[in-house]
């Protein structure tokens, strides 16, 4: 019997909805008041992830904590490194981290409810409730070896235009890690209406202005299948890994 309800996978659902209606110009709050509602069952869906017939039952699967492992294990051999999640939320990544021997993670999120949940595992040495901005984050230079965001990069959430803030607070040879949706910032064919041109150039802009000012090298850049299932379609997932100079 499945342990998830209907109720809880809709509810999930609605941040795709959302995003494919409100690409460009979201109001103000609403992802975060979005994310605050529906804390639970965000879970619980990525979670299903780990038993894929249930999660195929529910018709929601969630790839990205297995990937952002075995990424991680190509780039890095110390464990002990200091990761900087942003996008944390329910703790996905974070639990899938501490489980594969990562356990210096702090996260950032802005949806209190959603880090709430996060802090129940005990898998973070912190958790930030905080905007993730283009200035001013509350981390100081070169404080972190990598820094993760998975799934955050799509319409209305983290803008690219945070990059250069990131190369800040990651030290030089640490490692900026990015995975996202491609269909939100390049086309694919059947989830055309997902596609926000002005995520999509800004995310291509932002990656290069860094590589032309040296402050990092793009070392991976990867497009896979089977990122996320939802709703019948299955979503390619686009893989960047950059190494800070
Ligand atoms: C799709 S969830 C991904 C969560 C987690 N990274 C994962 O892979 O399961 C997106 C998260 O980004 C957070 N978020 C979106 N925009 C944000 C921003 N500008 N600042 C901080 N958090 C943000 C949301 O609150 C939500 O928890």
């Amino acid at each position: 019997m499945n342990s998830i309800c209907e109720k809880d996978v809709s509810a999930v659902k609605e941040i795709f909805r959302f995003i494919q209606k409100n690409h460009d110009n979201p109001e103000e709050n609403a992802v975060r008041d979005l994310y605050d509602s529906i804390n639970l069952s965000y879970d619980e869906v990525g979670v299903s992830f780990h038993n894929l017939s249930t999660a195929a039952a529910q018709g929601v699967l969630y790839s990205a904590p297995k990937k952002v492992i075995a990424i991680l294990n190509e780039y890095c051999s110390n464990k002990d490194v200091s990761i900087l999640e942003c996008g944390a939320g329910t703790g996905l990544i974070g639990e899938k981290l501490y489980e594969s021997g990562y356990k210096n993670t702090i996260g950032v999120d802005f949806s209190r409810k959603s880090l709430d949940v996060a802090e129940e595992k005990g898998v973070y040495k912190k958790l930030v409730c905080a905007e993730i901005v283009p200035e001013g984050m509350p981390f100081r230079d070169d404080e972190f070896d990598i820094l993760i965001c998975t799934g955050c990069i799509a319409p209305g959430h983290i803008s690219p235009r945070c990059f250069p803030e990131w190369t800040r607070i990651v030290k030089p040879g640490g490692y900026v890690l990015l995975l996202l949706r491609k269909c939100y910032v390049e086309h694919q064919k059947g989830l055309e209406a997902f596609y926000s041109k002005s995520l999509g150039d800004s995310f291509q802009a932002e990656i290069r202005k860094l590589e032309i000012s040296k402050k990092w090298e793009v070392v991976m850049r990867q497009i896979f299948p089977g990122y996320v299932y939802e709703g019948g379609i299955l979503s390619d997932g686009v893989a960047v890994v950059c190494k800070v100079i």
